[in-house]
């Protein structure tokens, strides 16, 4: 269904953790996505969170976790799109697309320089994403839902993708 939206994308502030989980507890069906951001964070993992309110009320979040490039020389920063929901109320709206645009224009006025995403590569690719960009890197997620986008034309070129803790627990 097509909304009459009111939508406004902003960073998420700290007393909305609770309408956070409970947005994405009903996009993804289950608690794990809302565990998940609730642990990152806690650690301080966090690059970038963001929220769509519509009217007052959250109706989508997108996290950007920081993720580390490791090879034998050196270690260097990349980002992680995860989770990315809208509330089932409001899905197919734009809504998701807004936060992803948003979140991947901050980042890269951020100066960061490479982001990752594991994810439907119909949905992805139409902001940027492909399988080919994240083929050189080594990571549990690779395979066909596996998706990197360049920021810069400097990008850490190969390595080791490591994830932050709180994915451990991620079935
Ligand atoms: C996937 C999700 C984030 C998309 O957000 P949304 O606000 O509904 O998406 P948008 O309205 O911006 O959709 C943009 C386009 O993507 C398509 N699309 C939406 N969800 C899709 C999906 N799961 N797979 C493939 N395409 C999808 C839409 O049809 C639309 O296509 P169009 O522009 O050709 O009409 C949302 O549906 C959601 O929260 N789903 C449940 C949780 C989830 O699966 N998150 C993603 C984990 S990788």
């Amino acid at each position: 269904m097509t909304l009459s939206l009111q939508l406004t994308i902003r960073p998420e502030r700290p007393d909305e953790a609770a309408a956070i989980r409970t947005v994405l507890d009903a996009a993804f069906g289950g608690p794990a996505e809302g565990e998940l951001v609730d642990s990152l964070r806690a650690a301080g993992d966090l690059v970038l969170a963001l929220v769509a309110v519509d009217n007052d009320a959250i109706a989508g979040y997108i996290a950007w976790p920081r993720l580390l490039i490791e090879t034998p020389r050196d270690v260097r920063n990349a980002v992680a799109l995860a989770p990315l929901g809208v509330a089932p109320s409001h899905q197919r709206n734009g809504i998701g697309s807004a936060l992803t645009r948003a979140g991947l224009a901050q980042l890269k006025e951020n100066g960061e320089r490479l982001v990752f995403v594991v994810g439907d590569p119909l949905f992805y690719q139409r902001f940027g994403f492909s399988l080919e960009a994240a083929r050189a890197y080594v990571s549990d997620y690779a395979g066909e839902y596996f998706m990197a986008l360049r920021l810069a034309d400097d990008p850490p070129e190969q390595g080791l993708v490591r994830y932050p803790t709180p994915f451990d627990g991620l079935s």
